[in-house]
């Protein structure tokens, strides 16, 4: 692993030069963070669950037609991507009132959204991911209007297919954020689904207890961060029943 050059650290995982040109390996850290950094740990484990919880999740999106980034998992931590140019926008899509939502608007959480929210937040650091509109996307040209018309296109799909995933496994999908990025062939590129999708990045509620199965137990200094995404990493077939 150290003799592979890196080529970006985040917060949650590691980019490396992949073995051909045009691919990335994705290294899946166990640390986790909250709150634009603010707040910082390490949950133990949580960078296999997530590696494995992403693979299914994207080959079973690519197998609905959804393009992604994801060529196969190489081991325990790390994945083989497609390079790609991120889209410095994160796309959050809402089923559920919760988190900042409910705070920002002082609605109580839990309420279902009578429908899906998409929201649009600026990629940056040390502004702490402003929320923007479709407006400044365009103004600011962080994407083109036809790239911002397939991220929705997707993130639709996308929310459709998840929502009833996870519903089969008695798992509620109230948000998450999803990443993409431009696929360069030659002069020409398409908007293709990047980064991970696991319970860092989704809000996950066990449909009869309402129990928290995602990184808001993190963040809410609940405990139990491990235990609730091997539930997840479980219910979806991923582990076995005793473990
Ligand atoms: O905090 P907020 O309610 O806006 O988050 C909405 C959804 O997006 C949650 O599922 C959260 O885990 C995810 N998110 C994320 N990374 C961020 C911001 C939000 O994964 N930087």
């Amino acid at each position: 692993m150290s003799r592979r050059r890196q080529i970006y650290e985040g917060k949650a995982k590691i980019l490396y030069e992949g073995p051909e040109p045009g691919t990335l390996i994705q290294y899946f850290k166990d640390d986790a963070t909250a709150f634009n950094a603010q707040k910082k740990g390490i949950i133990s484990g949580k960078g296999v669950l997530n590696n494995r919880i992403s693979e299914h999740v994207f080959q079973l999106l690519g197998t609905m037609g959804i393009p992604t980034h994801f060529i196969r998992r190489l081991n325990m931590r790390e994945q083989l991507i497609r390079q790609v140019e991120i889209v410095p926008i994160e796309v959050v899509v809402r089923n559920v009132v919760a988190g900042s939502l409910a705070k920002r608007l002082g609605i109580e959480e839990g309420m279902p959204l009578p429908r899906t929210i998409i929201e649009y937040y600026y990629k940056n650091d040390e502004l702490g991911d402003p929320m923007v509109t479709e407006e400044h996307v365009a103004a600011f040209g962080w994407a083109s209007q036809d790239e911002l018309h397939d991220m929705q296109d997707l993130a639709i799909r996308i929310n459709d297919f998840l929502s009833g995933l996870f519903a089969g496994v008695g798992i509620k999908l109230v948000d998450f954020k999803l990443e993409f990025g431009r696929l360069w062939e030659g002069d020409y590129s398409r908007i293709i689904l990047a980064d991970e999708i696991s319970p860092d990045g989704c809000r996950l509620w066990d449909m009869s207890t309402g129990e928290k199965l995602d990184k808001d137990r993190f963040r809410r200094d609940m405990g139990g961060e491990v235990e609730a995404y091997q539930e997840v990493a479980r219910r979806l077939g991923l582990l076995p029943d005793g473990v």
